[in-house]
């Protein structure tokens, strides 16, 4: 399919305004990969003529389907796996430290929020570490139920695989050990279906992190792995500013391997667990009033 260099600019200036993600000269491929099929399917002969029916009526149908398409939807259960070591050995267990000093009345649930969550695998790893953690506590150590995850994702598709929680056998292998398996999921025909004690600590929720979101409210921990890379600078800022406000003092911020916050914020201290390097909201400098 016939794609001119006005349709290009054309689809990848929409392309980052419906979703942040930046498409480079050297993504022509992505674009006529990716969006020739939804072209086709709306009866399109090229993409000059697809772009002519993005301007028109059917415009939030296609802005949909085109957001769908050029999302990658890439993940893993327990992916990278050393950043939930330092999650099972510091992260998880500093969050429980410091809830148990708030007094009963006080206490809420250590809320925890994966962005750019994708088909969920993610938030199903935090919930089997979850119980992993609470398994092997004492009986006044951390509980499942003192914990939430909110999931979200702009990919709608994605999203409700995630809700689903319903995964292949060659899906379900990808970062799980055989007993985890078994213990936190169930074969339902030919799926592996995530069991309600996984599934009671999550709420999923659809989030474009190029629109405001602080009205999610607070969270203690964010992971927003594997998503920054697809944007430019400007968004990547907007988007850690927030997530710096919505944090508490010593919240955590939680990047993909190959992701990082220089030239995006200098708020947050780094602190390296390992092979992983983790971004904490510092405390507010006390401020000297004995002038
Ligand atoms: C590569 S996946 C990462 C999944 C998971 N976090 C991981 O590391 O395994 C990137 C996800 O970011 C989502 N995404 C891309 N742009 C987004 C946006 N503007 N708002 C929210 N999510 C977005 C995509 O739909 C996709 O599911």
């Amino acid at each position: 399919m016939e794609l001119t260099q006005a349709a290009f600019d054309d689809l990848r200036r929409s392309i980052h305004r419906l979703c942040g993600i930046v498409l480079n000269d050297d993504k022509e491929y992505l674009i006529r990969h990716r969006l020739e099929p939804v072209a086709a399917r709306c009866g399109c002969h090229n993409f000059d003529e697809f772009c002519a029916k993005l301007a028109g009526g059917e415009a939030a149908r296609l802005q949909e389907a085109i957001v769908e398409a050029i999302t990658t939807h890439e993940t893993a259960f327990f992916r990278d796996q050393h950043p939930f070591d330092a999650l099972r050995q510091q992260i998880l267990p500093d969050l429980v430290r410091n809830r148990r000093k708030e007094s009963n009345r006080t206490r809420r649930p250590i809320r925890l929020w994966c962005a750019g969550a994708a088909t969920g695998q993610e938030p199903y790893s935090l919930a089997v570490l979850i119980h992993e953690l609470a398994g092997a506590s004492r009986a006044d150590g951390p509980q499942p139920d003192d914990f939430s995850i909110l999931a979200t994702d702009v990919s709608a598709t994605a999203l409700a695989t995630a809700k689903t929680g319903a995964y292949q056998q060659r899906e379900i292998e990808r970062g799980l050990t055989a007993s985890q398996i078994h213990k936190y999921f169930e074969l339902c025909g030919d799926r592996w279906v995530a069991r309600p004690m996984l599934r009671k600590l999550m709420e999923f929720r659809r989030v474009n992190l190029i629109q405001p979101f602080s009205s999610l409210g607070a969270f203690d921990l964010i992971l927003c792995r594997n998503v920054l890379i697809y944007f430019d600078e400007a968004t990547r800022r907007k988007i850690c500013d927030q997530f710096h406000a919505m944090l508490p003092e010593g919240g955590w911020l939680l990047l993909g391997s190959a992701e990082n916050l220089y030239g995006v914020s200098d708020r947050f201290l780094s602190v390296r667990f390992g092979k992983t390097l983790v971004y904490r909201k510092q405390s507010s400098p006390e401020i000297d009033d004995s002038s």
